[in-house]
């Protein structure tokens, strides 16, 4: 979608939404979105300066200061801080976007018991983030929408690699093609908004048709 074009999605005036993993990547495309459509954001990850990066585009399209808490997923403690002090922030929270997360390199017969457990405690354990125990105050009893991006294990791919990741999904991808950080964020904006109301429990590929194809 290009910059300062209308994003055509329902607007999220009002909603007060804690994203993770908003200092780089899908979750800091939403951030920004987020903030365009109007949503109060709070926002997280443990790279103080890129999340600082985010919460100035955040300020730059939204005209509203996001609320910036370093901290991270696997700890806690930091869990903890992050949820209380957003809620404190803004009063409450209607959304969870849990965009943190890491890919490890491996297949199933190469994967270690510790890279496994470091992708799960990240990308699904998050410290029990969203889960009722993790949040203790009686501002907010549940979220009205959480989300997760996926969780896979791939490679970490230098630039030869790039290249060959690119053009495999010419077969891979039946779009042929990747996606881009707004065609994720834009899907997880609408599913936020009340256009979305009567969706729930649902889990979505976002994926240009990977799931539907079987590539040799
Ligand atoms: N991009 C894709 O093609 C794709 C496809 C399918 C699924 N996904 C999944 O979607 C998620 C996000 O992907 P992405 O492309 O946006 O990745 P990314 O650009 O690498 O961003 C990952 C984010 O997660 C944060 N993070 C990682 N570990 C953390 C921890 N322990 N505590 C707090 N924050 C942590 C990072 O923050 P810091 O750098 O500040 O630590 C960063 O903001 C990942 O789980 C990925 O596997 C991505």
């Amino acid at each position: 979608m290009a910059e300062g074009s209308s994003t055509g999605l329902a607007r999220l005036d009002g909603k007060v939404a804690l994203i993770t993993g908003a200092s780089s990547g899908i979750g800091a495309g939403t951030a920004t979105m987020f903030s365009k459509l109007g949503a109060l954001v709070a926002i997280t990850g443990r790279n103080a300066e890129n999340l600082q990066k985010t919460a100035d585009e955040c300020e730059k399209l939204g005209n509203k200061k996001p609320f910036c808490v370093v901290g991270d997923v696997c700890i806690e403690e930091d869990v903890k801080r992050i949820v209380d002090s957003s809620v404190k922030h803004y009063g409450r929270l209607d959304i969870l976007v849990n965009s943190a997360g890491i890919v490890e390199l491996g297949s199933i017969e190469t994967t270690s018991l510790e890279q496994f457990d470091t992708l799960m405690n990240t990308n699904v354990n998050n410290a029990g983030i969203g889960e009722p125990g993790s949040i203790e105050t009686t501002s907010l009893e549940q979220f009205d929408r959480t989300f997760n991006t996926n969780v896979r294990f791939g490679s970490k791919a230098g630039p030869g690699e790039q290249c060959q990741f690119l053009e495999r999904t010419k077969f891979t991808h039946a779009l042929g093609r990747p996606g881009q950080v707004d065609e994720v964020s834009a899907t997880i904006a609408f599913l936020a908004s009340d256009n979305a109301s009567f969706i729930t429990g649902a889990q979505i590929p976002i994926d240009g048709g990977r799931h539907a194809m079987c590539p040799r």
